[in-house]
């Protein structure tokens, strides 16, 4: 394991990623935890993060000093290399010149870390961020690379396996970063890359058993990735004390609820209840148009009836979820001192305190891709394991204005045909999201000899990394006329489609 100590840094978790991403184990512990952390995980190595704090600042956070005096190998990346080096006897300055963004090194000496990669004299490219530099190694240390604005833009004390760089390995700027880090773990550190997710589930698999033991678990399936993988490995621990409930709200997507259940059922032989609740749904969501009305009355009801259900089957003490590593990871915050605030998890609406139950998360270890590769190792279906998102309010927030049962048909069909149209074009995994929307407008249109008033579909597609930020598909316009004729004419009550080319932000990626 490597322990990666957070100094509050925006880009920590990709420290992260990089590691595993050698086959090597990694934790992330907020600094004013890092003692505990060091404890619990025992680690063969330790990194140190970024952060937006200065070490000039009273009060700043160091590292504990066991990480220094552990004998392990210690890797400070930017904010890190400047408290390692005032924790062991070095100097760090407010810089005259701020540097933010593209720069690059000069390699001066024969250095372990960049070991095969780089050579003595030549450039590269790095990113760097920061305003402090550092301006006096301490005892130890040599200079391995000098870049215009930091003369100690890289040091090493090799000696001991100590190693700090101010520019930001684990971003893509820094084309070698990668490289680098997979050099500390490996070749500095000697760890083997054997982390793998056949380990990992067998990990898993022992954890839920040793804490679910005879006890009963639920497990809400919407047959995304993530409640799918969760409920395939506990249901691979603990067999049929897990029992999952399928809520179908009536807006999902064609035919996908008869998909889930059957993959689920036939293919798995897992205990799953159906609910078809589309009419309390469909009836409580009828004619109503506000957004967020729409949202908070899913919500609600979605609640209420997997509540109903859990009680039917009587007496779990388990709730699962597919909670993800990002949900959990505690986020430095500096905000009226250091302090750690904790990401709210995606508890369903509070249900675990409202049954008394306790949950059950085998996932949050992980990264999504992580849980894409897990799914595989389960023999998840590709099908399911490379799916677009989408939204727990499914179908009613891509029918602006009010719903009903009608239009919701319409979309359902217009939505089957352009996700096959996209499918055949081989386009669906380039794809980050695609969807339609129907809009609440009626236009004129021409049909034969006759006129039609019908509605207007609108066409979505995204193309994005995590869905914080997105670009509209750019899509050859033979596709487009492709999927909007198919549209137009299998479909009763559309006769026009345009294609949103908004992107994120200013726009969603829903329409509502
Ligand atoms: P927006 O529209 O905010 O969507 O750009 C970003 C991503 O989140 C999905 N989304 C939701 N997912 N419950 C969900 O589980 C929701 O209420 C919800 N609203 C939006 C959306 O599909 C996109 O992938």
């Amino acid at each position: 394991t490597v322990l990666i100590i957070d100094f509050g840094s925006q880009v920590t978790q990709l420290i992260a990623r990089r590691v595993r991403e050698t086959g090597v184990y990694c934790e992330i512990v907020p600094f004013q935890s890092a003692d505990e952390g060091f404890k619990r995980l025992n680690p063969k190595a330790i990194i140190l993060s970024g952060s937006p704090a200065s070490t000039l600042d009273i009060g700043s956070p160091r590292a504990p000093q066991v990480v220094f005096d552990s004998g392990l190998p210690v890797l400070g990346i930017c904010y890190g290399q400047q408290t390692m080096c005032e924790q062991l006897g070095g100097k760090v300055e407010a810089g005259h010149h701020r540097e933010f963004g593209r720069a690059f090194i000069e390699i001066g000496k024969d250095c372990a870390l960049y070991d095969g990669l780089w050579t003595v004299g030549s450039r590269h490219q790095v990113w760097m961020s920061h305003g402090d530099r550092v301006t006096a190694i301490p005892e130890g240390f040599e200079v391995v690379a000098t870049s215009p604005n930091a003369p100690f833009a890289f040091i090493a004390n090799e000696a001991k396996k100590f190693y700090a760089v101010q520019f930001h390995p684990e971003v893509v700027h820094t084309p070698d970063g990668a490289k680098l880090l997979a050099n500390f773990v490996h070749k500095v550190a000697g760890l083997k890359g054997d982390w793998s997710m056949a380990a990992y589930r067998d990990k898993a698999i022992a954890e839920i058993r040793k804490q679910v033991g005879d006890k009963r678990v639920i497990c809400g399936l919407s047959g995304g990735v993530d409640s799918s993988v969760a409920a395939l490995l506990i249901h691979e621990a603990v067999g049929d004390q897990l029992t999952c409930i399928l809520v179908d709200h009536g807006l999902m997507r064609k035919n996908e609820a008869a998909d889930v259940v059957a993959m689920f059922k036939a293919h798995y032989n897992l205990h799953l209840v159906h609910v078809d609740a589309s009419d309390l749904f469909i009836n409580a969501l009828e004619g109503e148009s506000d957004p967020e009305v729409k949202r908070k009355t899913i919500g609600r009801l979605f609640i209420d009836v997997f509540e109903a259900e859990a009680k039917k089957i009587g007496g779990a003490e388990f709730l699962a979820q597919g909670t993800l590593y990002p949900d959990v990871i505690e986020s430095v915050s500096f905000t009226g001192g250091p302090s750690v605030t904790i990401k709210s998890h995606h508890n369903v609406g509070g249900l675990p305190a409202r049954m008394n139950m306790q949950l059950v998360e085998p996932l949050r270890e992980l990264f999504k891709d992580e849980v894409r590769v897990l799914g595989k190792e389960l023999g998840l279906p590709d099908s399911f394991i490379g799916r677009h998102p989408f939204p727990g309010p499914g179908l009613a927030i891509r029918c602006p204005g009010g719903i009903t049962r009608e239009k919701l048909e319409i979309l359902r069909e217009a939505d089957a045909i352009y996700l096959d149209e996209i499918r055949k074009a081989g386009l669906y995994d380039a794809i980050w999201q695609a969807f339609a929307v129907l809009l609440p407008v009626q236009t004129v249109g021409v049909m034969g000899d006759g006129r039609t008033y019908e509605f207007v579909c609108a066409l979505r597609a995204v193309t994005s990394v995590d869905g914080m930020t997105a670009d509209f598909y750019h899509y050859d316009m033979e596709f487009l006329g492709r999927a909007a004729t198919r549209i137009i004419n299998e479909v009763r009550g559309i006769n026009r489609v345009v294609y949103d080319v908004t992107s994120k932000p200013p726009g969603t990626i829903e329409w509502e």
